[in-house]
């Protein structure tokens, strides 16, 4: 069954306690928690003093997507911070191995994820590093755009690449995904789908999980 995490970027931060307990209720998969830096995307999200209070109320996988220039500089705080998994941009660094390396030091679970615009092929020198592939199918920065259909490949590609090479990363996909677009990305083959957006705008929790896994 795909795994379902839905990014907080969309969440009513005056009730974050509640909307944790909400989220744990319907049995959501990861909390995917979205750092912007206003460098590396236009926009400026939340960082630490957030997710050490998350991680003090949940036991939930905190799935960090760091939308940050020359990520090395942060991963440390991330992984003390409680982060269980940190994904990084490949466009974001000089040094994508080693960011990567970084982090599986720090014994937590390492992603990478490129922009609709990145071909495939540049994280092709580290799939066999990490344990999972964000393919982004928005320009990251906000929330609420429109899913790129022609991102729809790279999931293809991935995971086509997972099996003739025996390697086991998930395949997660962020940005417009929503009860339609869910099932183009599961037909292609995602593992984990992140809704921000669309999850949030639901009054019962239960009604998006249900729709995202196609219940
Ligand atoms: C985009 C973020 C996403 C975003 C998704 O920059 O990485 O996680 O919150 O939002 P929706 O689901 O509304 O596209
Ligand atoms: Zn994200």
């Amino acid at each position: 069954m795909v795994k379902v995490a839905p990014s907080l970027l969309s969440c009513d931060f005056l009730n974050l306690g509640n909307e944790i307990k909400r989220l744990e209720e319907a049995n959501i998969d990861y909390i995917h928690f979205d750092v912007m830096d206003g460098d590396f995307v236009p926009n400026i999200s939340f960082a630490f003093p957030i997710i050490d209070q998350i991680r003090k109320v949940t036991n939930l996988t905190i799935d960090t997507h760091l939308m940050v220039s020359n990520p090395e500089r942060y991963i440390q705080k991330f992984a003390d911070a409680g982060s269980d998994i940190i994904t990084v941009h490949v466009e974001a660094t000089k040094h994508i191995h080693r960011a990567i390396q970084q982090i599986k030091d720090l014994e937590i679970k390492s992603g990478i994820t490129l922009n609709p615009g990145t071909p495939i092929e540049q994280i092709i020198p580290v799939l066999h590093m990490v344990d999972l592939v964000l393919v982004m199918t928005v320009n990251p920065g906000f929330g609420g755009q429109l899913f790129i259909n022609e991102c729809l490949d790279k999931i293809k590609f991935l995971k086509e690449y997972r099996t003739t090479h025996n390697l086991d990363f998930e395949i997660e996909v962020d940005g417009g995904v929503n009860e339609v677009t869910s099932k183009l990305c599961v037909d292609a083959g995602a593992d984990v789908l992140v809704a921000g957006s669309y999850f949030f705008k639901h009054e019962d929790y239960h009604t998006p999980v249900k729709q995202l896994r196609g219940e």
